[in-house]
């Protein structure tokens, strides 16, 4: 019986990363829509590649915030690899609730390694003006420049009226996504089922154009419900290893 869940889950991995030209897809068994634990254990997937993925040297590893990124910090233990990481967020301000912002989970996963941690204080929705005056302060200017140098990143993505909503976006910003179509969000940007950018949240960090240049890229996703908004990120976005779970798997691979 468990010998042919393994088989089944390894032959769903390998049909996704064709589906989605990933270069490596690790499915969690269940569906983290109705479990807890299922996106821990996609945390827990997440840490393990991480390890693997980080060879020697110096490393700077960016992290994104919402509850995803939160069970990979949560699952994250010290490791001889991961002592001389330097973890920072990707961007900064885009309006999640403190124990799911992006510095919180850096500063956590960080602690749990026993490694280094800078971060990037950003208010908010942002004004164009603000946002380019604060670009241009020596103390951001820095950090920014650790971050856009990260060589890995680990990312959430999330349904595109879920995020804005949680987000409390304006009214403007909701009618615009929802006369686009948008279906998912990462990094900030919102996008249509083609992939095509439609929004995009102002505010400092990685930039969508920033990441074809990042070595290791790690997109951590699950549940049913977020099988539209995976297959639109990964689309155009720049994507290499996908972390998910059976549920997302079987409503993406039911679809193809
Ligand atoms: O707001 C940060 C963020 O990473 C978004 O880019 C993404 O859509 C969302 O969080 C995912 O959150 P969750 O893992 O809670 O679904």
């Amino acid at each position: 019986e468990v010998m042919k869940e393994v088989y089944d889950i390894r032959s769903m991995e390998q049909r996704l990363k064709n589906v989605l030209q990933l270069d490596e897809v690790h499915i969690v068994p269940g569906d983290s829509d109705n479990y807890s634990w299922v996106k821990k254990e996609m945390g827990r997937t997440c840490v393990s590649l991480m390890k693997k993925n980080l060879t020697g040297g110096d490393n700077i590893l960016a992290v994104t915030g919402g509850t995803s990124i939160a069970a990979v910090a949560d699952m994250v233990t010290p490791d001889n690899g991961l002592k001389d990481v330097l973890f920072v967020p990707a961007r900064g301000g885009l309006g999640e609730q403190v124990e799911n912002q992006a510095n919180s989970i850096c500063a956590t996963m960080a602690r749990k390694a026993m490694g280094k941690y800078r971060l990037l204080f950003v208010p908010d929705q942002l004004s164009k003006e603000s946002y380019k005056s604060l670009n241009e302060e020596p103390s951001v200017k820095e950090i920014l420049q650790l971050i856009r140098s990260a060589n890995m990143v680990i990312h959430g993505v999330g349904e595109a009226h879920v995020m804005a909503e949680r987000r409390n976006s304006s009214r403007e910003v909701l009618e615009k996504l929802s006369k686009d179509n948008a279906v998912a969000e990462a990094f900030g940007y919102y996008f249509n089922q083609s992939g095509d950018i439609i929004h995009k949240v102002f505010s400092i960090g990685i930039q969508l154009e920033d990441l074809p240049v990042i070595p290791t890229i790690i997109t951590v996703a699950g549940g049913a419900s977020k099988a539209r908004a995976i297959q639109a990120y990964l689309k155009h976005g720049p994507g290499q290893i996908l972390v998910t779970d059976e549920g997302a798997a079987q409503a993406i691979l039911q679809t193809n």
